[in-house]
């Protein structure tokens, strides 16, 4: 379990990643998303979660830049979406995303979704570019385990990454214990359910016990189930409250209370219908 905001958790490839950051999904592009990640670095954020599809890639990597903290100490995610799947047209999407970034490595690429009759081929145009040097390491996402078995038939490098929606109301017990297996490291996204969670009142109450809010509690559960957490907030004031989780511990009988909330609900699609 990580201890502090900038602790890494290594991933099956030996590569480490911070187990805490910042995503930036619904973030505008330019000045918002730029002062959201200097605001977070400056807090100590080290990871940011982006995606072609977020169309802010430009500001996370001014962003970045911006914040005078060396590029190699900040661990940075992308994605290919679902219409530039394909081999030819991920290698493309690739090139787009880290010129828009203007980096010349990613420490992370992703499969955003398991797009039908695509992913496997879409998976091995990461498998090069990971071949080439131009990731650090690769990825999945919105990955069902009936996807992962099939991927893992075909892949000769192992994702590291399936990052899926996972909070309190959605705790995926299949999946996460299939991933431990596997040795694919779980990431959660609407960790928060994009801010619906808040007002359960089971949070709350746990919350008043500790002297932290919902959104801490949340958090603090995802880390103490040893799945990378990366909420998505423009504020200063929330993107410190995020971080300051490292101050106190759960206990085993609150971790509980709070996985029995689940009622596998989904605030976005089911990787099945999509
Ligand atoms: N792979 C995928 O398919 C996928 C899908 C969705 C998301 N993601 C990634 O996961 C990240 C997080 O998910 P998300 O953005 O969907 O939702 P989220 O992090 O669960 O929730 C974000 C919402 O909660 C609010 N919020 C944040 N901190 C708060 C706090 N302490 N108190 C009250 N409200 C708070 C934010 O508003 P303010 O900004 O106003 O604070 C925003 O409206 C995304 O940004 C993206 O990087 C990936």
């Amino acid at each position: 379990m990580i201890t502090s905001l900038s602790d890494k958790v290594v991933l099956n490839n030996g590569i480490e990643m911070p187990g805490f950051g910042l995503g930036v999904y619904k973030v505008d592009e330019g000045d918002t998303v730029i002062r959201a990640v200097r605001t977070a670095v400056e807090v100590g954020y080290r990871s940011i979660d982006t995606a072609s599809f977020y169309n802010n890639e430009r500001g996370v990597g001014q962003g970045v830049r911006e914040s005078g903290i060396p590029r190699e100490e900040i661990f940075i995610t992308s994605k290919v979406w679902n219409d530039e799947q394909g081999y030819e047209s991920t290698l493309r999407a690739f090139e787009q995303s880290i010129e828009k970034l203007g980096l010349d490595y990613l420490d992370l690429y992703l499969v955003h979704w398991p797009v039908s009759g695509k992913y496997i081929e879409t998976y091995l145009a990461l498998e090069k570019l990971y071949k080439e040097g131009r990731v650090r390491a690769i990825g999945v996402s919105n990955f069902h385990v009936h996807h992962l078995e099939s991927l893992l038939k075909d892949c000769s490098v192992k994702p590291v990454i399936n990052q899926v929606e996972y909070h309190p109301h959605l705790t995926q017990k299949e999946l996460k214990n299939y991933c431990e297996r596997e040795n694919i490291q779980l990431e959660s996204w609407s960790p928060l359910k994009r801010g619906k969670l808040l007002t359960e009142p089971t949070l709350i109450e746990v919350g008043q016990k500790y002297g932290k809010s919902p959104a801490q509690v949340i958090l603090r559960w995802n880390i103490q189930h040893n799945v990378i957490t990366i909420p998505k907030s423009t504020s200063a004031e929330r993107i410190k409250e995020n971080a300051t989780i490292f101050d106190f511990v759960l206990s085993d009988e609150d971790m509980k209370k709070i996985d029995s909330l689940n009622i596998n609900d989904r605030s976005g699609s089911n990787p099945d219908d999509f």
